[in-house]
């Protein structure tokens, strides 16, 4: 499969994995994907276990990845983690404005917008989701919340940063529901969000943007969704848990 931009495959594992655990599956997927060039690997362990896998993954092809991170640089913000603080551990990526930070921590556009511009600050990579619900998208209001979202997550970012912003599509009626866009679903929303992104900055930076696919991406239709036009790469919740689906979700988009 030819395209311009590079894939970005990252794992997103949620409230999953004591260190043990996560060295377990980081070393299986050393084993599995060591000669993986053509695709951007990423792993997003959450915080306790970064520091572990920082090491574990120094002489691989695997990026380190975080699942969030607090808008601000230091300060009396208890239970918050800053860039500065993920940057100690070779952090390369951040997710940001997950829809289920969205929904559970009520994470506002403005909010993501402004924790993007503190990535950048660190030179961290943001991967801003986005999604609409499944009542926004029967309401016939999926291309308004997504142009809401995008406008709003990414408000006040340069075209440079663009070029080392990645994101997100993740319908939230996907994820973790074992449902899955179709792949012209997927197609129409990714095609839409580039449109957006012309409007907002120019043609040549929605060119180049990575937008990932995320909401039950599993083994049998990664390859499916990634040979979409618009589709540059997934992040990947349940199935990232486990070496061999992991694994076999990049193998196959490849
Ligand atoms: P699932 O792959 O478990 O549906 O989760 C998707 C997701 O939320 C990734 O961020």
């Amino acid at each position: 499969m030819t395209k311009d931009r590079k894939l970005i495959i990252a794992g997103n594992w949620k409230m999953n994995k004591t260190v043990a655990e996560a060295l377990d599956l980081v070393a299986g997927l050393k084993r599995e994907l060591a000669n993986v060039k053509e695709v951007d690997l990423v792993v997003c362990p959450p915080f306790t276990a970064l520091g572990a896998v920082a090491q574990a993954v120094l002489d691989s092809n695997l990026r380190l990845g975080a699942q969030n991170m607090s808008e601000h640089n230091f300060g009396a913000f208890t239970g918050e983690i800053c860039a500065g603080m993920l940057k100690e551990f070779s952090v390369r990526y951040v997710i940001l404005g997950h829809s289920e930070r969205r929904q559970y921590q009520k994470e506002s556009d403005a909010l993501i917008a402004r924790k993007a511009a503190a990535a950048h600050a660190a030179s961290l990579k943001p991967i801003v989701c986005v999604g609409e619900t499944l009542a926004e998208r029967e309401a016939g209001r999926m291309e308004n919340v997504l142009e809401t979202q995008v406008r709003g997550s990414l408000a006040g970012l340069s075209k440079t940063q663009m070029d080392e912003t990645v994101i997100a599509y993740e319908p939230v009626w996907a994820i973790g529901t074992g449902k899955t866009a179709t792949t012209q679903q997927a197609q129409e929303a990714h095609a839409f969000i580039r449109r957006v992104l012309a409007g907002l900055f120019d043609e040549a930076v929605a060119r180049r943007v990575r937008i990932q696919y995320g909401g039950s991406v599993k083994p049998s239709n990664a390859r499916e969704l990634m040979s979409q036009p618009d589709v540059d790469g997934a992040l990947v919740g349940g199935a990232s848990l486990e070496e061999r689906s992991f694994a076999d979700i990049v193998k196959n988009s490849i």
